[in-house]
């Protein structure tokens, strides 16, 4: 009996056209309710003897038709599979799937263009570490003990040491002038912070500073690029020409108009504040005309005694230093509202006001 059964399932097994009609016939046969699997579960109904006579081919019978299902499902699948892509064709003109590229943040764009433009000017870059002692932060700045000129730069201080010193997050990049002055034999504490040369001395300082201030238009931490001079003969004039050449440069203008205004800094003298020109009158600051100023940079001739403080005669050497607002000065170029959410990590902002990689000067090649 099961011969002939055997028979015609392999036979059908054998003309299925392609794997559904194959499942089809797997269900049939070999399925819950399948005809192979009912006469298996015969098998508990048959008394002794005859469950060992029929048994073994009740048993081979599922063997083979399984085994030539299996065989013929893989000739099947071959089969489609070659179809499909003898049928099939690659589209190389289909767009490729969007891929997250990341962006540049606005202030590193602002100081990579910084540093080019002021590459160009002749500058050298100097580093100096984001703990300060009070030394470099105040003292050789020319910052007398216990004078309110320290409190209005509302200092983070760390608890005192075992000698009872108070570090401090630095509130400006300053603290990098005399670093950049002082020649001390001390190796320096790290291998990118300056070390004193001799002047002449034209250097500029990126990096990080911290006060205690958070509003819109101050954060805790924030970026500070200074600029400091020294060589013989040095003055106000060439103190203008180059802050003049670098507004040009950084706002894409053949020239800009500024203004000093006094101001006071305890490490310059005289001191100044720099305006630029520029209107606000359409909502949005336009640099390079109308009749308002923008405040942007703290500016002034090295005081001498910072110049002593830091080993170099007053006598034989000048110099001017700058320290500009990174951040605000991203502001006021590409017109961010909050200074506040340019560190709040949020990519949808970065998204909009961020960089594409390539649109980096390369500060190493100037700009092209
Ligand atoms: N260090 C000053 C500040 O943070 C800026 C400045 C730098 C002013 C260099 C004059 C010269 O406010």
């Amino acid at each position: 009996m099961t011969t002939s059964l055997e028979t015609k399932m392999l036979a059908k097994i054998a003309a299925a056209s392609d794997t559904g009609a194959l499942e089809t016939l797997r269900v049939e046969y070999l399925g819950k309710s399948g005809s192979v699997s009912a006469l298996l579960k015969s098998l508990g109904a048959m008394s002794p003897e005859q469950r060992k006579a029929d048994g073994p081919a009740i048993n081979a019978l599922r063997g083979a038709v399984a085994d030539a299902i299996a065989d013929r499902k893989a000739v099947l699948e071959a089969a489609e599979l070659d179809a499909r892509l003898a049928a099939g064709r690659l589209d190389l003109s289909l767009p490729a799937p969007p891929r997250r590229a990341g962006r540049v943040h606005p202030v590193m764009q602002v100081m990579d263009e910084m540093i080019a433009i002021f590459a160009e000017l002749g500058f050298s870059l100097a580093e100096g570490p984001d703990i300060e002692d009070d030394f470099h932060n105040f003292t050789a700045l020319n910052f007398p003990p216990r004078h309110p000129a320290r409190e209005t730069h509302d200092t983070f201080f760390f608890p005192p040491g075992p000698d009872g010193e108070r570090k401090l997050l630095r509130t400006h990049t300053s603290p990098v002038q005399v670093r950049a002055m002082q020649r001390t034999n001390a190796p320096p504490p790290a291998p990118w912070i300056a070390t004193g040369s001799a002047p002449p001395i034209r250097v500029i300082v990126p990096g990080r500073t911290y006060r205690r201030d958070n509003d819109a238009t101050h954060t805790p931490m924030f970026h500070q690029l200074e600029g400091l001079v020294i060589d013989r003969n040095i003055h106000m004039g060439h103190l203008k020409w180059t802050l003049d050449q670098f507004f040009a440069r950084f706002f894409e203008l053949e020239s800009v108009v500024t203004r000093f205004r006094p101001h006071y800094f305890p490490f310059t003298e005289p001191s100044a504040e720099m305006d630029v020109q520029c209107d606000t009158s359409g909502g949005e600051v336009k640099i390079g005309q109308g009749s308002e100023w923008s405040e942007i940079v703290g500016c002034g001739m090295v005081h001498p005694a910072v110049l002593r403080n830091c080993g170099i005669d007053p006598d034989q050497w000048q110099g001017f230093a700058f320290g500009f607002g990174v951040d605000r000065l991203g502001r006021l170029k590409y017109g961010m509202p909050d200074l506040r959410d340019m560190f709040a990590s949020d990519t949808r902002w970065l998204a909009h006001y961020g960089f594409s990689a390539f649109a980096a000067p390369n500060p190493a090649s100037g700009l092209s």
